[in-house]
């Protein structure tokens, strides 16, 4: 890919995309980001990468222009540049949470637009992100192609077909650290309160969770096949997943995600209308 892509905020997201992109081999000049803030692009600076403090020469350069900035931010940051988007039409992807399609088409102007709209979590600030995206009818097969490269260079990207999807992908892989972070936390807590030390409370909770994601993600069975397959009858894995079953852990899940992808819903109309 010689196309420069251009990078609208330096903060974590977009630095941990160029991240993923240098990793890969992406030709570091062909790298751009602009912030306000000079400390944020001296560092990418040092790895070659093109920076500016001027959003207007970003645009001018990029084939590419990834949003990354915060969400209230978004309508002030496009407003100045709208008519010179509107001269380039690069492609657009933005990781803006909440920001619509028609959203940002108006911000800048109306119209159809190339747009990929992309959900990435946390993750990906060490490579391992799962990214779900969507692309308007105006992005063309080549174009999901350069965005499935950049946005997987941080880990997982998949297409969904539907925009309405991504406060689904949203509510599932967004918000999903959370939840293994808030089980890690009770797994340990249970684990001190049977008498192991903090420490090791800690340590064999995080093994577990990342020696069973290895397992889940290289098993050729899906993961309730491999849950059968350690929980013996009459054995302690059983005893404990009664428990969380009888405390209705499947339909706690189940409520959590809804109650997820309402607010992610929710939160993208009061950005719209705040936009206005
Ligand atoms: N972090 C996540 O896990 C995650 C997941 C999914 C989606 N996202 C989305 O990714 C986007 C970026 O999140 P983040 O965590 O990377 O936030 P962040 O670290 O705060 O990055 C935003 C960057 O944009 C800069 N900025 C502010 N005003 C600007 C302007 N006028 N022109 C150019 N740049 C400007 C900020 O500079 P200052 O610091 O000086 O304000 C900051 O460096 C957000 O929209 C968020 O919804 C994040």
């Amino acid at each position: 890919m010689s196309d420069c892509v251009g990078f609208l905020g330096a903060g974590n997201m977009a630095s941990a995309l160029a991240g993923g992109l240098l990793a890969r081999g992406h030709v570091p000049s062909d790298l751009m980001l602009a912030d306000p803030l000079p400390a944020v692009l001296a560092e990418h600076a040092r790895r070659g990468c093109r920076t500016s403090s001027d959003n207007a020469e970003l645009v001018q350069q990029a084939q590419i222009l990834v949003l990354a900035v915060k969400p209230q931010m978004l309508a002030a940051v496009l407003a100045p540049l709208a008519e010179r988007l509107r001269e380039r039409r690069p492609l657009i992807i933005s990781i803006v949470a909440g920001a619509t399609i028609e959203g940002i088409a108006q911000l800048l102007g109306g119209g159809a637009w190339a747009i990929v709209r992309a959900m990435p979590n946390t993750p990906a600030l060490v490579q391992s992100a799962a990214t779900g995206y969507y692309c308007s009818p105006q992005v063309s097969e080549a174009q999901r192609q350069q965005a499935q490269q950049i946005l997987s260079a941080v880990g997982l990207a998949l297409c969904v077909e539907d925009e309405a999807l991504i406060d689904a992908v949203t509510a599932l892989s967004g918000s999903g650290p959370a939840y293994f972070f808030l089980v890690m936390q009770a797994m340990q807590q249970a684990g001190m309160a049977l008498g192991l030390d903090a420490r090791t409370a800690r340590s064999l909770t995080l093994q577990t969770a990342l020696g069973a994601a290895q397992m889940a993600v290289t098993a050729d069975v899906g993961v309730d096949e491999l849950r059968r397959r350690v929980t013996s009858p009459g054995g302690t894995t059983e005893a404990a997943i009664a428990v969380l079953s009888s405390a209705g852990l499947v339909e706690s899940f189940d409520r959590a995600l809804h109650a997820a992808q309402a607010r992610a819903a929710e939160l993208g109309r009061q950005l719209q209308e705040a936009a206005r």
